[in-house]
C-alpha cells in the first residue's frame, strides 16, 4: 500500500468550500498545507467582527499567538491596539488575521526566535487568507509589513514606496499596506520607534478617514481611487 504524503503542496484542499468563519476556523486546525504545523502549537486563525469593514493581515503568529491559539495578542499586538485607538478605528470594526497560519521559529536554548516566512509558506497558507477575505468581505483591507503585502499583492511590490496609498484591487475595493508594527516595537533608537509608530498611526488615519466617508455618503467603490491599482494584481494572485 501506498503510504499517504504527510505534507501537502499547499492549504488549498484542506479548505472548505464555504464563507462560514467558525468552519473555517475549524477547518484550519487540522491543515498541513505545508511544514510549519510540525513544530507550532496549534494553527492561529483570523479573529474579530465577522463582516468587519477592515481586515488587518500580518505576517505569521509569535510566540504569545503560538501559544493562545490567537492573532496579535503579545507585544505587536499591544502596539497594534494603541495605534488603532490612536487613529480612532473601533476594534468592532476590524477583523485581524494573519498571512501565515502558523509560527515558525528557531529553537535556541529555551527561546523560539521567531523566523520570517518563506515564499513557499506563503503561497501554501495564501488559500486560508482568500477564503477569510471571501467570507468576510471587508471594504478596506490593511497589509502589516511586508509578509502580507507581498502575499496579497506580489513578490516584487515595494512597501515603502507604495505604503499610505490605496489599491483597488480584486481582494477588497481599497487596500492599503503600511508598516508592521513590530517594526516600531524593535527599533533600536527611541526616536525610530516614536517615528515609526506615527508613521503607523498616520496610514490607520487614512483608513479611519475612509471608513468615516463611507458611512457618511453612499457611492461606488473607488469613486474617490487615490491611485490606480498595480497593473498585475489579479494576474499575481494565482503566483
Ligand atoms: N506578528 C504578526 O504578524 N502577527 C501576529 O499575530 C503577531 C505578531
Ligand atoms: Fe497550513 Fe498555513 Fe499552517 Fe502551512 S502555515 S500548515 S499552509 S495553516
Amino acid at each position: 500500500m501506498q503510504a499517504k504524503p504527510e505534507v501537502e503542496a499547499g492549504a488549498a484542499r484542506f479548505v472548505p468550500n464555504t464563507r462560514d468563519l467558525a468552519k473555517l476556523r475549524n477547518a484550519a486546525k487540522s491543515c498541513r498545507g505545508c511544514d510549519l504545523y510540525r513544530r507550532a502549537t496549534q494553527t492561529v486563525f483570523g479573529q474579530g467582527a465577522p463582516h468587519a469593514r477592515v481586515v488587518l493581515v500580518g505576517e505569521q503568529p509569535g510566540d504569545q499567538e503560538d501559544r493562545q491559539g490567537l492573532p496579535f495578542v503579545g507585544p505587536a499586538g499591544g502596539l497594534l491596539d494603541r495605534a488603532l485607538a490612536e487613529a480612532g478605528i473601533s476594534k468592532r470594526d476590524v477583523y485581524v488575521t494573519n498571512a501565515v497560519k502558523h509560527f515558525k521559529f528557531e529553537q535556541r536554548g529555551k527561546r523560539r526566535i521567531h523566523k520570517k516566512p518563506g515564499r513557499t509558506e506563503i503561497v501554501a497558507c495564501r488559500p486560508w487568507l482568500a477564503a477569510e477575505l471571501a467570507a468576510v468581505k471587508p471594504r478596506i483591507l490593511v497589509c502589516l509589513g511586508a509578509t502580507a503585502s507581498q502575499a496579497l499583492m506580489g513578490s516584487s511590490f515595494s512597501l515603502m514606496k507604495e505604503r499610505g496609498k490605496f489599491f483597488q484591487t480584486d481582494w477588497a475595493p481599497k487596500l492599503l499596506v503600511t508598516i508592521h508594527p513590530s517594526a516600531a516595537l524593535r527599533a533600536i533608537e527611541h526616536e525610530d520607534r516614536q517615528r515609526l509608530f506615527r508613521l503607523l498611526v498616520s496610514d490607520f488615519k487614512l483608513v479611519a478617514r475612509e471608513l468615516a466617508n463611507g458611512a457618511r455618503r453612499a457611492r461606488p467603490p473607488m469613486a474617490s481611487a487615490a491611485s490606480t491599482p498595480p497593473r498585475d494584481s489579479t494576474r499575481r494572485r494565482s503566483v
